[in-house]
């Protein structure tokens, strides 16, 4: 059952480390007054304007728009899960995170007893990648693995580069370098295999050029072994060779040469997927750094959401045969669901008996981006490889196409890429398009906003028609990021229940969003949008924060705008007040009390306007 951290432990972490420290320790930061600068890591800029607010405990690019607390600065810097972010500060920090067993919620969480399990494997894969690569250097037998990788056109810069090693031929090479861990401890890395009738271990990788494979963080998880055609016998077998599955390697959701890629650039306009390790060194060697390769597994769901979290177009780029097109395809209906906003996947196939390695060392870098430059769309593959299988000018081959489509095209989450999707589906069966879900918000406002009333304030504080242009922020968005930008003027509000009675979009969250200011009057915001992240409401909360008028930091201004707030939500208490008594009247209900307070509230209303 995956175990759950709690929210309190979120809490207390984001209050206990300093989003300075974390960023600064991988990227640069400098001080400019009560804030610190960078030139953005997630963006090509010449001049600073990623900033990084002590106060706040939050950062914010002013040129691409990227925000967020330090758990969102090392998802999106290191690429990791939310789970692994907090990990990772829980690390930091010195804490030892409380996990609690749940109920195998929506979230994926890992457990915890199997990442202490693998911690104690990273030093034991990393001396044992060294080993590797020193045999590569100075091994007495290393000349033939020196001379197939020439042969394959791989310069010593580039064996540097992905740390390329040499297993030499032997059965315990490895066991005797590596004789400070237990033969248990070796095994458990997956360094090592038990021979069964002797009871003793022997090296798994013998006589083979050794590619490590490093996670996102530069860590060696596992090796990949290949074979050196025409030597010695100990070796045969597979022409390669991975390490097992073990407590920090899961062939799943690793990706060869990510973290060499991301070296070079952090996140990429578009990421190349192929089959093979070598497929990844060729196109390296020839400047093309962008590109990854699963490791003989199909690409699972985990691979794509690694990806797009630093990319938005993929490209997979496979053999042109069977095997390649049901790879490609398998890669497809995986990412289904994955493809919302900008995100894209293409599909390159390459001509019979050719794969990336070859084809780049025949025809070069140019060429080469050529093609994936015209690599087929995923709307084309899709209806390509379904048409493939009906015959469309039968009735019962359009009935079974869309058979076939409907399961996947409801993968997709509501956008324009399903849309289309549904469209040309619909236009190939003579049908109708599939109907869509309920409209989905973009992000924010969230949904309810749209759904609760159909009236929303103007600016001046009257009710206005609704449009379905983009408007200016309604006055509960303005408020909500007022104290988002402030959260101790919280305290000025008084009038909680009534507050909840206002008709208005978002004002469920904005007073549970006061009574948990009230309540915690010391927080930064990035504790609020921490606190709030699962919450269904609340975690929109941090794109709110993110509209500019968030940064400005001139207290005054700041108060002030929240009184005219405050003052809108209060004309807006009494038209509302006074439409529903006036609707008490009319229908003859309305009691003498009523009367009074009814003629009270006009009276109130008149000298607001006259005010104005
Ligand atoms: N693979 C594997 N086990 C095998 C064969 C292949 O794990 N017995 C995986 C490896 O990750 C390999 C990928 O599948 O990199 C692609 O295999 P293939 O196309 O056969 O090899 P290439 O990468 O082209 O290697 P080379 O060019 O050295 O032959
Ligand atoms: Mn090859």
């Amino acid at each position: 059952m995956p175990d759950r951290i709690p929210r309190e432990f979120i809490d207390g972490l984001i209050s206990r480390v300093d989003i300075v420290d974390i960023i600064d320790s991988r990227y640069p930061l400098k001080k400019s007054g009560s804030e610190f600068k960078a030139c953005c890591p997630f963006h090509n800029e010449k001049t600073p304007s990623f900033h990084v607010i002590p106060v706040k405990q939050f950062y914010h690019c002013f040129g691409c728009g990227a925000n967020g607390t330090a758990i969102d600065f090392l998802m999106r810097y290191d690429n990791l899960g939310f789970v692994e972010a907090v990990e990772e500060l829980a690390r930091t920090a010195g804490l030892v995170i409380p996990y609690v067993a749940s109920e195998g919620g929506t979230q994926q969480r890992v457990s915890p007893s199997k990442r202490s399990e693998g911690e104690s494997l990273y030093p034991i894969m990393e001396a044992a990648s060294n080993f590797y690569q020193q045999a590569l250097r100075q091994h007495q037998q290393a000349q033939r693995a020196i001379h197939y990788l020439k042969t394959r056109g791989v310069s010593g810069e580039i064996a540097k580069t992905f740390a390329l090693g040499f297993a030499p031929d032997g059965w315990n090479n490895l066991t005797q370098a590596l004789a400070k861990y237990s033969v248990q401890e070796l095994s458990a890395a997956g360094l090592v295999k038990e021979n069964s009738e002797k009871r003793s271990y022997y090296d798994r990788f013998r006589d083979r050029i050794i590619f490590p494979i490093r996670d996102p963080r530069g860590r060696v998880v596992a090796l990949g072994g290949r074979e050196i055609p025409g030597s010695a016998a100990s070796s045969h077998g597979a022409k390669y060779l991975n390490s097992p599955e073990t407590a920090i390697f899961h062939k799943g959701d690793e990706l060869y040469g990510l973290f060499e890629a991301r070296q070079q650039q952090r996140e990429m306009a578009r990421v190349i997927v192929v089959e093979g390790y070598m497929d990844v060194v060729s196109l390296f060697q020839y400047g093309i750094h962008n590109v990854v390769a699963t490791l003989g597994t199909s690409v699972t769901r985990s691979h794509l959401t690694k990806l797009f979290r630093m990319t938005p177009e993929i490209v997979f780029c496979f053999d042109g045969d069977r095997a390649g097109k049901d790879a490609a395809w398998r890669g497809l209906e995986n990412g289904l669901e994955l493809m919302r906003g900008n995100r894209t996947l293409k599909f390159l196939f390459l001509p019979d008996g050719e794969d990336p390695d070859t084809l780049i060392r025949k025809g070069g870098t140019e060429a080469f981006l050529q093609r994936v430059e015209e690599a087929e769309t995923l709307s084309h593959y899709f209806f390509e490889k379904l048409t493939s299988q009906v015959d469309l000018r039968q009735l019962d081959g359009q009935a079974r196409l869309l058979e076939l489509a409907t399961p996947l095209l409801q993968k997709i989450p509501q956008g324009a890429l399903r849309q289309l999707l549904s469209q040309r589906l619909a236009a190939m069966t003579n049908s109708h398009p599939i109907q869509p879900l309920p409209a989905e918000s973009a992000g924010q406002p969230p949904a309810k906003y749209g759904k609760a009333s159909g009236r929303r304030p103007h600016q001046g504080g009257r009710y206005g028609a609704t449009s379905k242009q983009r408007e200016p922020p309604s006055l509960v968005r303005r408020v909500i990021s007022l104290l988002l930008q402030q959260p101790s003027l919280a305290s000025e509000f008084e009038k909680l229940p009534q507050l909840s009675t206002l008709q208005l979009p978002g004002i469920t969250l904005l007073v549970r969003l006061i009574d948990y200011l009230q309540q915690q009057p010391e927080v930064t915001l990035a504790t609020i949008i921490e606190h709030w992240r699962e919450d269904e409401e609340g975690r929109h909360l941090q794109s709110i924060a993110a509209i500019e008028s968030l940064l400005q930091d001139d207290a005054e201004a700041l108060k002030k705008e929240f009184v005219g707030a405050m003052m809108e939500l209060d004309n807006l208490l009494l038209t509302q007040e006074h439409d529903q008594l006036l609707q008490r009247y009319q229908n003859g209900q309305i009691t003498l009390d009523e009367k009074d307070r009814y003629r009270q509230v006009v009276e109130m209303l008149r000298k607001k306007r006259e005010k104005h």
